[in-house]
């Protein structure tokens, strides 16, 4: 019976993460605790959107962030959440946020790790019952530990990512990872506290009949963009836009797909960040077999100049993503 109903079998992230200590570089278990930590920062946040319009904490928080976008209350509180998760775990030195000016110190010395992170994904859909998510980074610090951050310290080129992840609010809430050796997703069962292994090493489909793009800029896209777009019409593939990337990432991850967000004539940069989105979700991708670029280079080669740098995006299934190229 049990078999019929493939039961799972019960492994808890944390027993999970024990299990694959080997994976990680350092023996003495702080990257271990680093993901402990911020399952713990989602689960918070978790229960927060969960209850949001209980708890009035909906809506527009009245200020801009530093993307020049209108914070909304739970972008400052998943903001906050991490940062007090990480500070308080002790093994992150500094981070980097979507929502933040600046390197935050987190007064860790002896942190060995940075952390970039787009606290919420999706603001679009946060009020609106819609998948929203969380995306991380996390970076071995490069300069002397005991003195201050630098910036190279967080200037790092996708390729050097220890580890990434996402966690998707979603029907149900899970968190997905990889530490450069495949990827695995894990799902949060609310009543017990605890995340599960569910997806054991993630492969996403090499090709698929999926594209992800906001079509309303279609009059302003690259001659290039607007040519993948119509071969996807003419070979009558499905459009789906959530709106949240993590989402639409996901989505596209196990069914076979391409998210595209291409420059525009407001955003010439495109409008996704390569250090609290991107990265990370094209490390996550490569490891499942997918692909990233920005049209032309691999995502994870970019050598980032500032911290809130700007790309145009080709994700998902590795034939999609070339042939979008190909367009170029
Ligand atoms: P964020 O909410 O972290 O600022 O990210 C929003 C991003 C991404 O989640 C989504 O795919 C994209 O913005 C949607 O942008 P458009 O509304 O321009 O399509
Ligand atoms: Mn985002
Ligand atoms: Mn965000
Ligand atoms: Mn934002």
């Amino acid at each position: 019976e049990t078999e019929k109903l493939a039961l799972p079998v019960g492994t808890t992230l944390d027993r999970f993460i024990k299990k694959k200590q080997d994976d990680f570089p350092f023996a003495s278990g702080e990257l271990s605790q680093l993901l402990r930590d911020i399952a713990l920062a989602g689960k918070i946040i978790n229960r927060e959107i969960n209850r949001s319009g209980l708890l009035g904490i909906e809506g527009a928080f009245g200020a801009q962030n530093v993307q020049g976008e209108e914070q909304q209350k739970l972008d400052v509180i998943a903001d906050i959440r991490f940062m007090r998760a990480l500070r308080n775990g002790g093994e992150v030195c500094a981070v980097v946020s979507e929502e933040q000016n600046e390197i935050i110190d987190l007064d860790n010395p002896n942190g060995r790790y940075i952390i970039a992170m787009d606290p919420l994904d999706g603001s679009s859909n946060i009020d609106v019952n819609v998948s929203i998510g969380t995306i991380f980074s996390i970076y071995r610090r490069l300069s002397p530990v005991g003195g201050p951050v630098q910036m190279e310290d967080v200037l790092q080129p996708g390729v050097a990512q220890v580890a990434a992840g996402y966690l998707l609010y979603g029907s149900s809430t899970m968190l997905v990872y990889t530490t450069g050796r495949g990827v695995n997703g894990f799902t949060y069962e609310a009543g017990l506290g605890e995340f599960f292994l569910s997806h054991q090493n993630i492969q996403t489909p090499l090709d698929g009949k999926i594209f992800s793009i906001n079509e309303g800029a279609y009059n302003v896209f690259e001659p290039a963009v607007k040519k993948y777009i119509e071969d996807c019409k003419e070979l009558r593939f499905s459009g789906r836009y959530i709106g949240s990337l993590v989402a639409d990432f996901h989505r596209n991850l196990f069914k076979g797909g391409i998210y595209i967000y291409p420059r525009t004539d407001t955003a010439p940069e495109g409008k996704l960040r390569l250090l609290y989105e991107a990265n990370a979700l094209a490390f996550i991708v490569e490891q499942a077999g997918g692909k990233a670029s920005n049209g032309k280079t691999r995502i994870l080669e970019l050598e980032p100049k500032e911290l809130h740098q700007r790309t145009p995006l080709f994700i998902g299934s590795k034939k999609m993503v070339e042939k979008a190229e190909g367009c170029f």
